[in-house]
């Protein structure tokens, strides 16, 4: 299928003169073409990418446990600004105010060291073909398998933008503090629905939250001078010592306390037991009569149900708007637009 510009240009070919023509071209321009990303797209120009972008997560693995969890939310806050385009990597330059000042990455998003060692390891390998969205991408599906998650084929061909959108991170982004309706409609904006935004939660199924995001549960939770009552009892005890009340808010807890490090299902029995950390996980089990509850209550039944639609839903989330054919560039520096 022709992309949007392409259409456009053709429809201004002066023999363009039937009705049937006419509509073909309105559409066109109205409804822009489908992303064509695939799972063969560097077969030839990069045969082993997965492998290099592999290599590099499993090396920083071992130093750092956390380092997958990174990777994945990066992905995620890239996909969720402008669609999947690379656009979180940039640092403020002339005209970009970077996207990792935004009040969702700031002193929070980590890992663009690591993304930059794989772009390093890929040029070596393929120089210039391969974009820094696809390496964030192909960084999640790695940071995923090599902790005990599901495995599925990333698919392909994205390229990477000119620009930013600080603005866009700020609104676009989900906050822990904002309740289930808004969370679903941020998902529902870009084309994801309940049954990705409860599988894709499940990536809390490792790393870390800063006590600044979930403390107001501990203490005084909405002003009652009580602990949120969804939260269990002895886990808000322990939760405490971590994040005492005139602390910095800086200090971190698991996301699973269960299994901190592994990629499984327990995140949703984590819920069940009222063990979810961010006020924006307990919703998905405790809101009464939402919808999510008993995606929660499969998932947590059956860890292979979870993963086949968590894969699926990494691909839904992949698709978000990406740049492809000669739209954007292949960025040689993550960080900056070729040439500035
Ligand atoms: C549903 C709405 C979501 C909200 C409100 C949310 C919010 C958060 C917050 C507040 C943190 C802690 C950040 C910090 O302490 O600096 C976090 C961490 C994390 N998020 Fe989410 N998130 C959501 C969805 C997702 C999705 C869709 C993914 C990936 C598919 C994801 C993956 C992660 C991971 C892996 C971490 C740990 C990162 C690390 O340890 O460095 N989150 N999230």
């Amino acid at each position: 299928m022709e992309t949007t510009t392409t259409a456009r240009r053709r429809c201004s070919y002066s023999s363009i003169s039937s009705l049937l023509m006419a509509t073909i071209c309105v559409t066109l321009m109205i409804y822009p073409s489908h992303a064509q990303l695939n799972a063969t797209f560097y077969a030839t120009t990069c045969p082993n990418v997965s492998t290099i972008v592999r290599n590099v997560v499993q090396q920083a693995l071992q130093t750092d446990a956390r380092i997958g969890a990174s990777l994945i939310r990066l992905h995620f806050h890239d996909c969720f600004v402008n669609g999947c385009d690379g656009s979180i990597l940039l640092d403020n330059s002339g005209s970009i105010q970077s996207e990792k000042d935004a009040g969702p990455n700031t002193n929070s998003t980590r890992g663009f060291n690591v993304v930059d060692n794989i772009k390093t390891a890929v040029e070596n390998s393929c120089p210039a073909v391969v974009s820094c969205a696809d390496i964030l991408a192909l960084a999640a599906e790695a940071s995923v398998s090599l902790s005990g998650g599901p495995s599925w084929n990333v698919l392909l061909g994205r390229r990477d933008s000119l620009s930013a959108n600080q603005g866009g991170a700020n609104t676009s982004i989900p906050s822990p503090f904002e309740g289930l309706s808004n969370i679903t409609s941020k998902f529902s904006v870009v084309g994801l629905n309940i049954t990705d935004l409860v599988a894709l939660s499940g990536a809390h199924t490792f790393g870390r939250a800063q006590c600044r995001l979930f403390s107001n549960r501990l203490y005084n939770f909405g002003g009652t001078n009580n602990p949120d009552p969804t939260l269990n009892t002895s886990y808000s005890i322990s939760l405490q010592q971590i994040c005492p009340q005139n602390g910095s808010g800086f200090s971190v807890a698991n996301l699973d306390p269960t299994t901190p490090d592994g990629f499984d299902n327990n995140y949703f029995s984590n819920l069940q037991n009222n063990q979810g950390l961010l006020q924006s996980d307990q919703e998905l089990f405790s809101t009464t009569g939402a919808a999510t509850v008993s995606i929660v209550n499969s998932f947590a039944s059956s860890q292979a149900a979870f993963f086949q639609s968590f894969a699926q839903s990494m691909i839904n989330m992949g698709n978000i708007s990406p740049l492809t054919g000669s739209s954007g560039q292949i960025r040689s520096d993550c960080k900056k637009v070729n040439g500035s």
